[in-house]
């Protein structure tokens, strides 16, 4: 294990955390209370088992970009990116999703059961999603933010148009609410938070 891990785990949070301080979307109170909650000391650090994913081949262009926005979180990701577990949702396929889709598409826990400290109820993770996909229509009981590091990503909640969402916005998808997100040409990597009730994955809506 770098030896520095848990030091750059912590500057990410952290960073993270200085990042959306100053927005005000709707949730991103919530999202900094609960994580000014979670222990992020060295006694609770572990190293996650770290695994890769084909649409990591996207990573280094998503980290140049998310550069422009805040040069401090894209540091931190580019130092922990190699001990990240990177996984995804077992109940998802291709045959749901469209060809192609699991190649491109994955997330990765910063605070939870499978990254640097195990968090309260809490997830705080990366997500990335390839070019030219539709994650379409899900939902689960937790409270959960976005927060797009690349441009160019379209949202849709409760089954409404997609909008284009613009490079450092925050997106907040209350319990249950279906939504679903598009990508054009550009790869998305967005934070992502569930404050709560976190014990329930994400699940497909319809057939
Ligand atoms: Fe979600």
């Amino acid at each position: 294990m770098n030896r520095d891990l848990p030091e750059n785990a912590r500057w990410l949070v952290e960073a993270i955390a200085r990042a959306l301080q100053p927005r005000h979307g709707t949730g991103v109170a919530e999202v900094l209370a609960r994580l000014a909650d979670q222990d992020v000391s060295d006694g609770a650090f572990r190293a996650p088992e770290p695994a890769g994913l084909p649409v990591l081949a996207h990573l280094p262009q998503s980290i140049g970009e998310t550069l422009l926005l805040d040069a401090d979180v894209a540091a931190a990701i580019a130092a922990v990116e190699e001990e990240l577990c990177w996984r995804q949702s077992s109940s998802y396929s291709d045959a749901l999703l469209g060809e192609g889709f699991t190649r491109n598409y994955g997330w990765a826990e910063i605070i939870g059961p499978h990254g640097f400290f195990a968090g309260d109820d809490f997830l705080l993770g990366l997500l990335m999603l390839g070019p030219n996909r539709h994650y379409r229509d899900h939902f689960h009981p937790a409270p959960e933010l976005y927060w797009p590091l690349t441009s160019g990503s379209q949202w849709s909640i409760d089954g409404g148009d997609f909008a284009e969402v613009p490079q450092g916005a925050t997106i907040w998808h209350p319990p249950m609410a279906l939504h679903a997100t598009k990508t054009s040409e550009t790869p998305l990597l967005a934070v992502w938070c569930w404050t709560r009730d976190t014990g329930t994955p994400a699940k497909l809506a319809g057939p």
